[in-house]
């Protein structure tokens, strides 16, 4: 049985399409269902948040999103391309130019300095150095990364390299922002920078799917999808606060005494 978000937007405008996808690991011998039968679409400019308990699927899902991981059966569409029948090679330049990942392992460049990590990506899809610098002092700026950027990575604290991680991943102005738990380990002042940045980015029309643990990481979001042993068993949007009318408000004249 899978959970089907309710028809009636226009799929010709999905980032993201996946069509009874399945993943099913093989431990040992053993057959592990990791993902069972997943329909998901998100639209251009979503912030989707994926939710639910260890081990239910969420990383597996992203990965396969992003071409980290081989689907078993089913399809995935990025962009109204079909990707999951890619070759390795062309999932890299895929996500050359249209993926930004920020992933639990932040596989940063050791012997670059934190500027160089954040601008080559950039570059490699073909910005021009003066605009890869642009884009570069603008992030680390906004994750308040700013006197690091001459450092290795080796030298920054856990949580500064999983900034530096955030800023790579958007360097290239992805279609796609991936992120498997992008403030697992930050710490409330940062998690705020991370959270400031991404409703920036957001608000400019930045697709995000974000897997979270924390519910006001979450809230942030457009639309929680939760999974659960593999399925997705809810998928609704956030109604926004700010749009919900205060009680009392309105013209309701108060009575005392
Ligand atoms: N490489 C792998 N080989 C075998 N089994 C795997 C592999 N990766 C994940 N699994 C299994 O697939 C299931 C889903 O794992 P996944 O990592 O996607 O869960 P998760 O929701 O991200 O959990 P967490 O919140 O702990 O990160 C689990 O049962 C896990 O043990
Ligand atoms: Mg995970």
């Amino acid at each position: 049985m899978t959970f089907r978000r309710r028809a009636g937007r226009d799929s010709m405008t999905a980032v993201i399409k996946t069509v009874n996808l399945v993943k099913i690991y093989q431990n040992g011998g053993v057959p592990v269902t990791a993902i069972d039968g997943v329909d998901l679409e998100v639209q251009s400019g979503e912030f989707v948040a994926i939710m639910g308990p260890s081990g239910s699927g969420k990383s597996t899902l992203v990965h396969m999103l992003g071409g980290l991981d081989t689907r078993t059966s089913g399809e995935i569409w990025l962009d109204g391309k079909r990707v999951d029948t890619l070759s390795e090679s062309a999932w890299a330049m895929l996500r050359r130019k249209k993926v930004g990942f920020v992933f639990q392992f932040f596989n940063l460049v050791a012997n670059m300095t934190v500027a160089d990590n954040v601008e080559l990506p950039a570059l490699l899809a073909g910005a021009t150095p003066a605009q890869a610098r642009e884009r570069r002092e603008y992030l680390l700026d906004a994750l308040g990364l700013t006197e690091r950027a001459d450092a290795p990575p080796a030298q920054l604290a856990g949580g500064e390299q999983q900034r530096v991680a955030l800023a790579r991943a958007l360097a290239n102005e992805p279609s796609l922002l991936l992120a498997d738990e992008p403030t697992g380990n930050l710490d409330s002042r940062n998690t705020r920078d991370v959270l400031r940045l991404l409703g920036e980015v957001h608000s400019r029309g930045q697709t995000i799917v974000m897997v979270t643990h924390d519910a006001r990481v979450a809230s942030l979001a457009d639309r929680v999808v939760s999974l659960l042993d593999g399925q997705i068993v809810d998928d609704g949007e956030i109604p926004t606060p700010r749009l919900r009318p205060r009680s009392g408000a309105g013209g309701v004249v108060e009575l005392r005494g």
